[in-house]
């Protein structure tokens, strides 16, 4: 199946004109030549650019000779992130915007429309992130990472909740691995830098009872903000506020995606089991944490008491009951 051309999709040309520039870094390449290798008119070069420059890439103009990028640019591009996703189903079908609505919206049009396993929605802003329980998602451009993936597992719906667990686990590794923060998972997958929430996983799916036809998973994950807006400012944080300092996004996006490649691989070979351990050595809140659990109908205090073979908490209340969390949002209780 053809790589769709959806609108508000990044123009492939634009794709192209920058990774000649990164090619080329620390060269001037000449408006002419820029125009022939990518077909369009030099006008348009000179547009795109400051398209590019809006996004914090810099490339400088040079009158007359022409335009030179003064360092590999941190944007999230279909050829810079195929190039290196090789042998991972990601790598086919990425789309990228410079802004959308919603990644996930989109990749749960595309799950219907019969898109195939690994397809990719990447933005660089979100006009109108979506979080969990009817949350938004605060979608900074060029800050963060907003990204769906849609996948086709050969699962039953009950098994869902591990794809959860999977998704959190691969962020937790990707952003060890590039900064070796141990981040804290807060069940089902938030994660948590010194208690506050740095990234936030939305995962969504189509079934029957018996049959998942496909799941989308939505990561968002604060990268470079260097402040988060007033009234999230207690509760999250980002990786740049949190080490003083900026982080690729485009190696973070990578290694995230083959991390998640790994993590998927190893639940459909060998099961729960080996994500459900995982998940309880790394995360404070799968036993022994006292939390209040909210869900639509009630709110209670409890203390956590480990997973359910199909990834849900369970909490044992002060009176003794025993609760399976199904939905809802836990916080840490005092
Ligand atoms: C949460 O913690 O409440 C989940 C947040 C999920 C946010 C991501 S950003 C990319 C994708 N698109 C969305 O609209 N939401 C998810």
């Amino acid at each position: 199946m053809a790589l769709r051309t959806l609108p508000g999709t990044t123009d492939r040309r634009v794709d192209k004109l920058l990774t000649l520039l990164a090619d080329n870094a620390m060269i001037v390449v000449s408006g002419g030549k820029i125009a022939r290798e990518i077909g369009v008119a030099r006008s348009t070069v000179w547009r795109w650019t400051q398209r590019l420059r809006e996004l914090g890439v810099k490339v400088k103009s040079h009158p007359r000779t022409g335009y030179q990028i003064e360092r590999v640019p941190d944007v999230l591009m279909p050829n810079m992130l195929r190039q290196r996703l090789a042998n991972t189903p990601f790598r086919k079908r990425i789309y990228h915007f410079f802004k959308i609505d919603s990644t996930n919206n989109l990749a749960l049009h595309l799950g219907h429309e019969g898109e195939p396993h690994g397809a990719v929605v990447i933005a660089e802003e979100q006009t109108a992130g979506r979080g969990r329980v009817g949350r938004s998602w605060h979608s900074e451009k060029s800050s963060g990472i907003y990204l769906t993936v849609l996948l086709r597992p050969k699962i039953s719906p009950v098994q869902a909740p591990i794809m959860t667990l999977v998704a959190g686990l691969a962020a937790r590794d990707a952003v060890a691995e590039q900064t070796g923060y141990q981040a804290d998972l807060r069940w089902p997958n938030d994660l948590l830098l010194d208690g506050k929430k740095f990234c936030g996983i939305l995962t969504e799916m189509h079934a029957e009872p018996d049959h998942v036809h496909f799941v989308i998973v939505g990561i968002g994950i604060n990268v470079n903000h260097t402040r988060m807006p007033e009234e999230l400012a207690r509760i999250a944080t980002s990786l740049r506020i949190e080490s003083g300092r900026s982080h690729s996004r485009l190696e973070l996006l990578v290694r995230l995606l083959r991390c998640l490649d790994s993590y998927y691989n190893r639940f459909l070979a060998e099961g729960a089991a080996p994500i459900l351990t995982r998940f309880a050595e790394v995360s404070s809140y799968a036993r022994g944490k006292r939390v209040r659990i909210s869900t639509a109908t009630e709110t209670y205090v409890g203390t956590t008491a480990g997973l359910e073979p199909n990834g849900l908490l369970r909490v044992e209340r002060d009176d003794g009951r025993m609760e399976v969390v199904t939905s809802g949002d836990v916080a840490e209780a005092s």
